[in-house]
């Protein structure tokens, strides 16, 4: 099937492709790493109970919408904003994305690095025999360190580096597709053990039974953070994505199954993780660290767990390898479009200065902990000010965008793919684009801040 973009720009080849790359971008760190440890955090159930609505509520139509916005404007998420709204400031939206791309991929590299390392440890056996006191030893060493951590990241970048300089087609697209199915897979094997630990119901519970008393403004915030950065919605990378789709495929069926598979993986990966955090009396609110804690000592009790750690910790590398692509991506094609560079010359520019950020952001686990701002140290402040500022002020622009500047007609147009497909449920989803979305958005939003 061809559906290359009708502006000759370089596009993905099918639908299962198009499907794979951008649940390669949902699908990474945010969902293994992330959403377990911001669980933990916000109690559990509540945390995962507003995870959902939020999904379901603003991050299937976001997604779409940044879809629709990319594939009409057939260009970066800086260019499209100017094709579709010219000589109005909507572009500001694309410059705010790029920023965050930058910003998530300094901090994202730091964490894709420690995965690097972690299969590394996993082929020397480095967990043998440890208690899970040990393993957290291991995990404090590691990642408190200068050389090491800053070699893996350094790596991670190099690899993510080698992938875009591919090009949509043979280099994204091509990863994707045989991948994502096998993590799937092994996460459900791990998913098997960790519940079949002894004392590990209380961790099913905590997970699946929201405590109610635990739901406050807070909770809330921090899973509209995590579902736009599991969903890479926000920033463009969906409108990067969207511009490569082709006129033919139907985008609101991508853009419902693309959250779904993202938030299956990270509700497996809820399972994998819970019930062996409290069957082995672990907390669940350890930060950062909690999945390299609490995974090793899982393999440990595992049948063939050195082969399922070793194999455990690859395809987390490439799942977030996947994502980093895509958040690489948006700043890459940018630069060619915008600057006219090739995507060689923009792909280097993009991960080095990327990279520089990425340096603090690593060493402020160790050598640079002091550098803190507020009680966050510098890793955490990019990760604050991506997940929770500027994606979800992204996301509320993109959706007053879709719903106020763009005309509906046009909207329906492009779901449509001209009039070809039927439009389901179309008012429904104006409606939540153009009321729902960005009220609920502000007020989650402000709500937090402590204005209202
Ligand atoms: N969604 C990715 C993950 O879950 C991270 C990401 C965020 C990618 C924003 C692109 C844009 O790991």
């Amino acid at each position: 099937m061809n559906t290359s973009t009708p502006s000759g720009r370089d596009g993905f080849s099918t639908k299962f492709g198009i499907i794979c790359a951008a649940a390669g971008s949902a699908i990474g760190l945010g969902n293994i790493w992330r959403f377990p440890y911001m669980a933990g955090e916000h109690g559990g159930g509540a945390f995962l109970m507003f995870y959902l609505i939020i999904i379901l509520v603003l991050g299937i139509p976001i997604m779409l919408s940044e879809f629709i916005i990319g594939r009409r404007g057939q260009k970066n998420t800086f260019g499209t904003f100017r094709i579709l709204a010219p000589g109005k400031a909507w572009w500001i939206i694309g410059v705010m994305g790029i920023v965050a791309a930058f910003v998530i991929l300094a901090f994202y590299t730091t964490i894709a690095g420690w995965t690097l390392a972690y299969i590394s440890k996993s082929v020397g056996n480095a967990f043998q025999g440890s208690s899970p006191e040990g393993i957290s030893m291991i995990f404090d060493e590691f990642h408190k360190g200068t050389f090491w951590p800053l070699l893996w990241q350094f790596l991670f970048m190099l690899i993510t580096v080698l992938i875009v300089f591919a090009g949509v087609k043979k280099g994204i697209e091509k990863y994707n597709k045989v991948l994502m199915p096998v993590l799937a897979l092994l996460l459900v094997i791990i998913a098997i053990r960790s519940v079949t630990l002894p004392g590990s119901g209380a961790g099913l519970r905590f997970l699946f039974f929201p405590d109610f008393s635990q739901i406050n403004a807070r909770v809330i915030y921090a899973a509209l953070g995590q579902a736009f950065f599991s969903l890479s919605v926000g920033m463009g990378a969906m409108i990067t994505y969207g511009s490569y789709i082709g006129k033919k495929n139907n985008l609101a069926s991508i853009a419902t199954q693309v959250p779904l598979a993202d938030t299956v993986i990270a509700t497996l990966a809820g399972v994998a993780i819970f019930p062996a955090v409290f069957a082995f009396g672990l907390n669940p609110d350890a930060g950062p660290g909690l999945v390299f804690h609490v995974l090793p000592q899982v393999f440990l009790q595992m049948p063939g767990g050195y082969f399922i750690s070793i194999l455990f910790f690859i395809l987390l590398a490439i799942a977030a390898l996947t994502s980093a692509i895509s958040i690489l991506e948006v700043v890459v094609a940018f630069l060619m479009e915008e600057f006219k560079l090739s995507r060689v010359k923009s792909t280097i520019m993009a991960s080095v200065s990327a990279l520089f950020v990425g340096v603090f952001s690593t060493l402020s686990f160790g050598v640079l902990s002091h550098l803190a701002i507020g009680n966050l140290n510098f890793f955490g402040f990019l990760d604050f000010t991506a997940s929770k500022v500027m994606l979800p002020l992204g996301g509320l622009l993109i959706v007053i965008f879709l719903g106020w500047v763009m005309k509906a007609s046009e909207v329906k147009d492009e779901l449509s793919n001209g009039g070809v497909l039927k439009v389901r449920l179309f008012n429904a989803f104006l409606f939540i684009i153009r009321f729902i979305a960005p009220v609920a958005i502000s007020i989650i939003f402000l709500n937090s801040v402590g204005i209202l």
